[in-house]
């Protein structure tokens, strides 16, 4: 079972490309909808939130964990990855990905759009750095996430933002998604970018490289290292949860996957913290006698 964690609904769009990607593979999405945006925090809160909920992942028996949110994946990833991995347990994210498909595709200069947090982390043009010698100009944009979110993706104040903070993006030839909900804004993206610039959604790339990484270590998902000779007929199985309110999530969330989904299992918060999978039930009331 592979968990795939997001701030909230917008990484149900790298789920659809992993489900794309491994149709036959199970999926435990948990989208932390209850404590989102991510995106204007500060670090030490996305840090202990990104813990709590990659927990939460290992507990539900996915050795493997997907942080979907550029957010996490730049702020976080390093830390989880330290604090988790293991032969057995591992904590994958989206900036890699996103940097090399970046990387590949610019002609030299590279723009990526994100949250503040995203953007003033530095991590994507660090990846870059290490790649080659493209030029990285990054522009924060806090508006577009909630736009998305309003459900007004394809309305004129979507075009309208979107434009903005393109120009700023000055003459990149390839920009980068650096979000999880834009790509719901690409008719505003393409209408916005100048002809010949390239739009990188990193998600397909993401599906690609965990493909890939799962035919590198197959022991991960198998104890014992045995892969499945016979491919199994079905098609894989996903279970959805949230920090939030599920009956919106559902309702929201189907935009995002393109499908609908399946009912959705809400995590409550005690304290602060997310609840582990085995909670003790606490009754409340009186013992009648
Ligand atoms: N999932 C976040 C990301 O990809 C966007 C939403 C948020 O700010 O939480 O960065």
């Amino acid at each position: 079972m592979i968990g795939v964690y997001d701030s909230g609904y917008g990484g149900l769009t790298v789920l659809r490309a992993l489900r794309a990607a491994l149709p036959t593979h199970d999926f435990v999405y948990l989208g932390d909808s209850g404590r989102a945006p991510y995106g204007g925090r500060d670090t030490d809160t996305i840090l202990d939130f990104a813990e709590q909920c990659v927990e939460r992942l290992f507990e539900e028996g996915c050795p493997v964990v997907v942080v979907a949110c550029h957010t996490v994946s730049c702020v976080a990833l390093r830390h989880l990855q330290r604090r988790y991995g293991g032969a057995h347990r591992r904590v994958l994210g989206v900036t890699i990905p996103a940097a090399e498909a970046a990387v590949a595709e610019s002609r030299g200069h590279i723009g990526v759009i994100g949250t503040t947090r995203t953007v003033s982390s530095g991590t994507f043009a660090a990846e870059v750095a290490k790649l080659g010698a493209h030029r990285v100009t990054q522009r924060a944009a806090p508006l577009l996430a909630p736009i998305v979110e309003e459900g007004w993706a394809d309305t004129e104040i979507a075009h309208l933002a979107v434009a903005r903070y393109v120009e700023e993006l000055g003459d990149i030839d390839t920009l980068v998604l650096g979000c999880t909900h834009y790509p719901l804004l690409r008719p505003a993206f393409l209408a916005a970018l100048p002809p010949g610039v390239a739009l990188l959604d990193p998600a397909p790339f993401v599906a690609a490289r965990l493909a890939d990484w799962l035919e590198r270590h197959p022991e991960v998902l198998e104890p014992g290292g045995s892969i499945p000779t016979i491919p199994r007929a079905s098609a894989g199985s996903l279970r959805i949860l949230c920090t939030g309110e599920p009956a919106n999530f559902r309702a929201h969330g189907e935009l995002f996957l393109g499908e609908p989904l399946p009912i959705v299992a809400h995590v409550a918060e005690e304290g602060g913290r997310l609840a582990h999978k085995d909670r003790v039930e606490v009754r409340l009331g009186q013992v009648v006698r």
